[in-house]
């Protein structure tokens, strides 16, 4: 199974394939662009969640595939951030093209908020490299990750919770977001338990 590295190349030529085709459907339009937004955000939350869930599903259930995604986890999360840069380039590209369609999906609250998001996804993805995660310690390293990793799930659930009653289809959207988290909040709580157990006389 593709791995490492090679799994990033791979995704994100999928990621612009994909994004590239969603924009070129309706003839190269908004309507397009609007695709390509939505398309890019649910790439963004699956390869968020399976960067977000790995190490507490890999011990809470260990398996192959648990076992493929914790060795992955850097990778799926560099994945994520290509995906979402290019969410971002695409909300961009709305804003030149049609600048009133753009303001009626989204408002200053919105950019203020999620957007700071970025300024997480690229400061993760920057460290996520040798050398880079190095020179930031792995203290620093540990807190700028576990910060990171629930600002934008908070983003997540935010942009995916307030469409949860115009549509159905995000149910399990929000199914996902919210499973997430209670995966990481019982491997959290399973290692907390050992750790008292460990420290007691
Ligand atoms: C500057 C920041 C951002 C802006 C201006 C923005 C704007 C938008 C717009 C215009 C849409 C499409 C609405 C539509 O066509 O109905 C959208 C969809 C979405 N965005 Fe973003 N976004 C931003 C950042 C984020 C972040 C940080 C996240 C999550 C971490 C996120 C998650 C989503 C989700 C989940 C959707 C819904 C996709 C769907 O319909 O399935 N966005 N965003």
């Amino acid at each position: 199974m593709t791995q490492g590295w090679r799994l990033v190349g791979v995704l994100s030529f999928l990621l612009a394939a994909m994004t590239l085709g969603f924009i070129a459907s309706p003839g190269w339009d908004a309507e397009g662009i609007r695709l390509a937004i939505r398309a890019t955000a649910r790439t963004s939350l699956v390869l968020f969640v399976m960067a977000f869930t790995a190490s507490a599903l890999v011990e809470l259930i260990p398996s192959e595939a648990t076992r493929w995604q914790r060795r992955n986890r850097r990778y799926l999360g560099v994945s994520f951030a290509v995906s979402h840069f290019i969410h971002l380039a695409v909300i961009i590209a709305l804003a030149v093209v049609d600048r009133s369609l753009f303001w009626k999906l989204t408002n200053i609250g919105t950019i203020v908020l999620a957007g700071s998001a970025y300024f997480f996804i690229a400061a993760m993805a920057a460290t996520s490299f040798d050398r880079t995660a190095a020179w930031l310690g792995p203290r620093n390293w540990r807190l700028l990750h576990l910060v990171g990793g629930w600002y934008i799930w908070i983003s997540f659930a935010v942009a995916i919770g307030k469409r949860v009653p115009l549509d159905r289809f995000y149910w399990p959207l929000a199914a996902l977001v919210l499973a997430a988290a209670i995966v990481r909040l019982i491997a959290m709580f399973r290692r907390n338990r050992r750790q008292v157990g460990h420290s007691l006389p």
